[in-house]
Order: structure tokens, then C-alpha cells, then sequence
């Protein structure tokens, strides 16, 4: 039984497809756990519809090293659309075991502060002809470990910030799922 943690500060579209994909392939049997920073979070929901444990934790707990018994054994954690920077006793307990996905191609449009919408205007302001995803390990620095895969999509005339986020959504939703498969079948 391998165990997968996901982490996530918003909707939890990413987490949902992931347990969803993982559902259709039972003979990897994989238990997962939802950790959120956002007593608002759309993640909560889903969590309890999906019948996922599912824990709200504050900034103290989370960058305090007592956290690592509070998660116990992991085989995986998944940062899906979290806003904190994790702290480097977990990615030093945890080395190239926090992986993490990003609404554009990395270097570009990354570091503290660049998520969601705020991802796409940039882009489209400045005229890029395609955007993507990156999925990437996690180390003490915003957005900036060894990368894993990056799949692309085309900037067209006249997008806008939803309709690019949709285009990246569906990647997101096409290959995140695909990227962990591989990575805990190693
Ligand atoms: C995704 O766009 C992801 O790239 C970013 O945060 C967003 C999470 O979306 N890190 P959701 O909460 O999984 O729908």
C-alpha cells in the first residue's frame, strides 16, 4: 500500500482527477491524504464527497519539524495548486519526493506570487505564443526544482486569461496523474 499525500490551497481540481485516476487502477492500491492551509478551500469538499482524509493545517504546524510525525510514512507528496513555500526540513526528509505542477513553462512565469490568473495575464500580455504546464520536484526555492515534464499548449488570438486556463487545466488534469504513475511505479 503506498501512500500519496496531496497538498492544495484552492479548488482541488487537480487532486479530485488524480484520486480519480488512481480509482480506476485499484490493483496499484494507493491511499491518499488531503492537507490544505485554506478553511475555504473547494479541495474540502471534494475531499469529503471523494471520502478522502482531509486536513486543514496552520503556517506554525506546517514549518514546524514536529509535522514530519503528524505525516508519518509517505511514498509520494503532491503539491496541487498549494501557496506555501514548503519548508526545508520536508524537502531534506522528503528529497525528490515532493513533486509540484505549474500553470506555465518554467523558468518563465514562476516564483513566489505567480499563480492562477495572475500566471495567464502575464503571459498573454506579453505576447507569448504558447503556454503549458510544469511539473517538477520540489526543493527550498519557489517553482525552481529539477524538472519532469512540461507539455504545452498555443497562446491564440483574442485568448483570455479563462480561456487559457482552461487549455492548461486540461493538461494539468491530462498528465499529472500520468507523471505520479510513473514516478511511484519506480
Ligand atoms: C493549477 O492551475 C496548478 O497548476 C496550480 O494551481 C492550480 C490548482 O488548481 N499550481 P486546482 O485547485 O487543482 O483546480
Amino acid at each position: 500500500m503506498k501512500r500519496i499525500l496531496i497538498f492544495a490551497s484552492g479548488s482541488g481540481s487537480n487532486a479530485e482527477n488524480i484520486i480519480d485516476f488512481f480509482w480506476r487502477r485499484p490493483a496499484m492500491s494507493l491511499q491518499f491524504e488531503i492537507f490544505t492551509n485554506n478553511k475555504n478551500a473547494g479541495v474540502i469538499d471534494r475531499a469529503r464527497r471523494l471520502q478522502i482524509p482531509c486536513a486543514l493545517i496552520d503556517k506554525d504546524q506546517f514549518n514546524d519539524e514536529s509535522f514530519l510525525k503528524a505525516i508519518g510514512e509517505v511514498d509520494l507528496i503532491v503539491l496541487a495548486g498549494f501557496l506555501w513555500l514548503v519548508p526545508d526540513y520536508l524537502t531534506k526528509a522528503f528529497a525528490n519526493k515532493i513533486i509540484n505542477i505549474h500553470p506555465a513553462l518554467l523558468p518563465a512565469y514562476g516564483g513566489k506570487g505567480m499563480y492562477g490568473d495572475r500566471v495567464h495575464k502575464a503571459v498573454i500580455e506579453n505576447k507569448e505564443e504558447q503556454s503549458g504546464i510544469s511539473i517538477h520536484y520540489v526543493n527550498e526555492k519557489y517553482d525552481e526544482g529539477e524538472m519532469i515534464l512540461q507539455a504545452h499548449c498555443k497562446v491564440e488570438e483574442g485568448e483570455t486569461p479563462e480561456s487559457l486556463a482552461g487549455k492548461i487545466h486540461k493538461l494539468e488534469h491530462a498528465y499529472f496523474p500520468i507523471v505520479i504513475e510513473q514516478l511511484i511505479e519506480e
